[in-house]
């Protein structure tokens, strides 16, 4: 049995998830040789410290840790200081400037510690300068769950279809621009009416713009651009329009004539902008949905579709991420 000791920092939404779902799939996990052993949690407030693991039942139904943090240690001591061997940065996405996510990711990588992680930011603005750290000290950066949610889009690209080429990935990247649009064509509401009922459902933010302006599926582009498609581009390039100007009418007319309105990303194009998609296209997915079409040599035209965000999805896309860190390793110890 391999004992691997992760520390977890950023303990909100997705942060609950890893801890219930590293709970949840320990004995499967043990089952292909893993013991994943979670020794510390980190918050704003501090740290939960476990050398045997942390106990979830102690901390899940914490909101923060500010009640049971065994340590005042934060962010990048903590990472420096707790021994462990991979950390999961789940911290909130800034694509400004990457903070604090982007200062943790340097800690973890250049202490050797692999780096998982949901949060877009470091990557929208470090990501070639986070992957040469990474390979100098010989660990890996994991971020399936950055883009798409569950939707297993970059693993797909970098190893079930590893020798095809990718011409381009088209797809829908924002579940809460999803849900606006699909509302606002199955009720012919106008787009303000949609949002504040996404809102009420907790789909979209009380300052929905970083969503609903783009912002997010932009970033998500960049992304997919440096990592699979090897270009070196910035937030900048990438051309942005969001949903804020599509009409009721301008949907229903769509429609009428076969097509759905829909947000799309596009690399290497680098846009984000609503488009014509044909009603029946695999990616003309509804409401939360994210989807993606990748475009392929060898094997056509690829389409995933799967749920962009939400605890426990998230989580689950975090738990691949590392089980994939171990089975590459054995694999390249077989080459
Ligand atoms: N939620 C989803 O479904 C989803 C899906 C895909 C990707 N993501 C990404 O995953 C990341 C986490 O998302 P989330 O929804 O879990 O966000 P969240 O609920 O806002 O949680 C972020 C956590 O990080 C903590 N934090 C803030 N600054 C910190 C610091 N300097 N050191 C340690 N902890 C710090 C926050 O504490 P306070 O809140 O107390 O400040 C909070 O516990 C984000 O980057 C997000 O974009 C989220």
């Amino acid at each position: 049995m391999r004992d691997v000791k992760i520390s977890l920092v950023g303990y909100g939404i997705v942060g609950h998830g890893v801890v219930d779902v590293l709970s949840r799939k320990k004995s499967l996990v043990r089952d292909m040789g893993l013991n994943l052993k979670l020794v510390s949690v980190t918050d704003h407030t501090g740290t939960v410290l476990a050398e045997d693991g942390v106990d979830p039942n102690q901390i899940l139904g914490e909101r923060t840790l500010e009640n049971v943090a065994t340590s005042g240690m934060k962010g990048k001591e903590a990472i420096s200081a707790i021994d462990s061997e991979l950390v999961i940065e789940v911290t909130p996405t800034n694509i400004v400037h990457g903070q604090p996510g982007l200062g943790h990711m340097e800690a973890a990588l250049s202490s050797g510690k692999h780096v998982v992680t949901s949060n877009k930011g470091p990557l929208v603005v470090s990501y070639s300068r986070l992957k040469k750290l990474a390979e100098d000290n010989g660990v890996m950066l994991k971020f399936e769950a950055t883009v798409g949610g569950t939707m297993p889009l970059i693993s797909l690209v970098e190893r079930t279809l590893v020798g095809n080429s990718i011409s381009g990935i088209r797809g829908i990247f924002n579940g809460t621009c999803n849900y606006i649009l699909t509302r606002m064509t199955e009720e012919g509401i106008p787009y303000t009416h949609a949002l504040s009922e996404a809102q009420d459902m907790g789909i979209a933010e009380a300052d929905p713009s970083y969503d609903v302006e783009g912002v997010d599926t932009a970033g998500k582009v960049v992304i997919l651009a440096n990592s699979l498609f090897n270009m070196d581009v910035k937030y900048s390039d990438v051309d942005v329009t969001g949903i804020t100007g599509v009409t009721p009418q301008a949907l229903a007319l769509a429609k009428k004539r076969g097509y759905a309105i829909k947000l799309i990303g596009d690399v290497p194009a680098l846009t984000v902008r609503p488009t014509l998609v044909p009603l029946g296209s695999p990616i003309a997915v509804s409401g939360t949905l994210n989807s993606a079409a990748i475009y392929t040599d060898l094997s056509g035209t690829i389409t995933v579709t799967g749920l962009g965000a939400g605890s426990i999805e998230t989580a689950s896309a975090i738990l691949t991420d590392i089980i994939s860190i171990y089975r590459t390793k054995r694999i390249d110890a077989i080459f």
